[in-house]
């Protein structure tokens, strides 16, 4: 009886494994199968793109280039889209981007009219018109999409954007300890990728970046300022309180309303204002 039960079941499993890793070699056929079918029986859905091109070694005028795309064979993301002209049209498109995941910030451009991080704006597929693509505004072009960041990164470099203490560390070797409280005032800051879209949404910036700190910088310097176990809040309030870096902020907004991490510089820096 033991017996008969045991084949009983090992026939049920049997044919249960059977059928499982049919059904799974069916789907996976079938996918590929569904995929291809589907890419014959569809139209294309062709949409123009205008991306801004220069080459410093070329010699000839920046201009804007047409590429139509197929945004139905196309994943639905801005770099996915970039990423298909350059393997499939021109390979001479330069364009920097990292992560694809709206962590490095380097994929920060102009589209549409509007900064952004390319590999979180996703392609409007209903729009009718060209899309528009470009470098981050009044940024030095040094190719293509492209921009120079040198300057950003040295006004980020100028307000120091680490812990500074005047006190001996702990003696037991530790970390310096914080209250959840004190924590929690770093959020909002710290999430901050330096992606530079809010600085280059920012008319003030545009015509004062040499001397103004744009509000990118302005909320790191913000993040160490309110750092509880930072000891250098005045001196870091200081070097902030000058008419041009910190008061070439004229509260437009528009830093807030680009920054893709959905932070509100324009707020800290009027906190920062508050504080000096
Ligand atoms: Fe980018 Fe936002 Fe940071 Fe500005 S505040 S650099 S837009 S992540
Ligand atoms: Fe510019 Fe934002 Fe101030 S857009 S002027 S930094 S509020
Ligand atoms: Fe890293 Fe877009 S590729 S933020």
């Amino acid at each position: 009886m033991l017996a008969h039960a045991r084949r009983k079941l090992a026939r049920e499993l049997g044919g249960r494994l059977a059928t499982t890793a049919t059904v799974h070699g069916t789907r996976r056929e079938g996918q590929r199968a569904c995929v291809s079918s589907s890419s014959a029986s569809r139209g294309k859905e062709i949409q123009r793109f205008k991306v801004y091109r220069w080459n410093p070694d070329s010699g000839e005028e920046p201009r804007y280039k047409t590429y139509d795309v197929d945004v139905g064979e196309c994943g639905p993301m801005m770099l996915d889209v970039l990423f298909k002209i350059k393997d499939e049209q021109d390979q001479t498109l330069s364009f920097r981007r990292s992560c694809r995941e709206g962590i490095c910030g380097s994929c920060a451009m102009n589209i549409n009219g509007k900064n952004g991080l390319a590999c979180l704006t996703k392609v409007d597929r209903g729009q009718s018109g060209d899309q528009t693509i470009a470098p981050l505004p009044h940024m030095f072009v040094v190719r293509d999409l492209v921009v120079d960041m040198a300057n950003f990164y040295a006004q980020y470099k100028s307000i120091e954007p680490f812990l500074k203490t005047k006190s001996d560390a702990p003696a037991d070797g530790k970390e310096r300890l914080q209250t959840k409280e004190d924590r929690a005032k770093l959020d909002g800051l710290y999430e901050c990728i330096l992606c530079a879209c809010c600085s280059t949404s920012c008319p003030s910036y545009w015509w004062n970046s040499d001397k103004y700190l744009g509000p990118a910088v302005l909320l790191q310097a913000y993040r160490w300022i309110i750092d509880s176990r930072d000891e250098f809040t005045q001196e870091r309030l200081d070097n902030v309180n000058d008419a041009f870096k910190l008061y070439r902020c004229h509260t437009i907004m528009n830093c807030s309303t680009v920054c893709p991490k959905g932070l509100n510089p324009a707020l800290k820096i009027a906190k920062i204002k508050a504080m000096v």
